[in-house]
């Protein structure tokens, strides 16, 4: 019994961890990854400006999740990326989904192209 409730969690923690990867890929990588027209800022820059501000975790998702929840001009920490490319449109992806998808972010630097 102990056994198999182990090999569950493992699943479940296995099974996230590919969720959150998938939510990451599908929703931000058209705009933040490398390939066709650089249309936002690649997301280790991004990530780069986050982990100074917030280096620790929960402060990072927290503060990630809430801005993409709802783009700010005021709030954001690349206002030179605004200028460039105009402010990121609203997503329509729920808070605790875009707190698995900064999960990601802080724990992984696999974020396609240019690595
Ligand atoms: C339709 C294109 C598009 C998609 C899809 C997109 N972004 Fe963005 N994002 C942008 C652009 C353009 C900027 C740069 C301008 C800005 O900061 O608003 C940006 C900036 C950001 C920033 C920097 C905010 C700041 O503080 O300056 C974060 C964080 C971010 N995106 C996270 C995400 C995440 C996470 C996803 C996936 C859930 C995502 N983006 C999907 C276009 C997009």
């Amino acid at each position: 019994m102990k056994k198999t409730l182990l090999l569950l969690t493992l699943l479940i923690s296995t099974l996230t961890a590919h969720e959150n990867r998938l939510l990451f890929f599908g929703n931000c990588i058209a705009c933040h990854g490398e390939f066709g027209k650089k249309v936002a800022p690649h997301l280790s820059e991004v990530k780069g400006y986050y982990m100074m501000a917030y280096p620790k975790k929960e402060d990072f998702v927290e503060q990630m999740a809430t801005w993409v929840f709802r783009p700010n001009e005021k709030t954001a920490k690349l206002p030179e990326a605004i200028e460039k490319y105009k402010l990121m449109p609203y997503l329509s992806i729920d808070l605790d989904t875009l707190k698995q998808i900064a999960t990601y972010i802080y724990e992984h630097d696999d974020f396609g192209g240019l690595e």
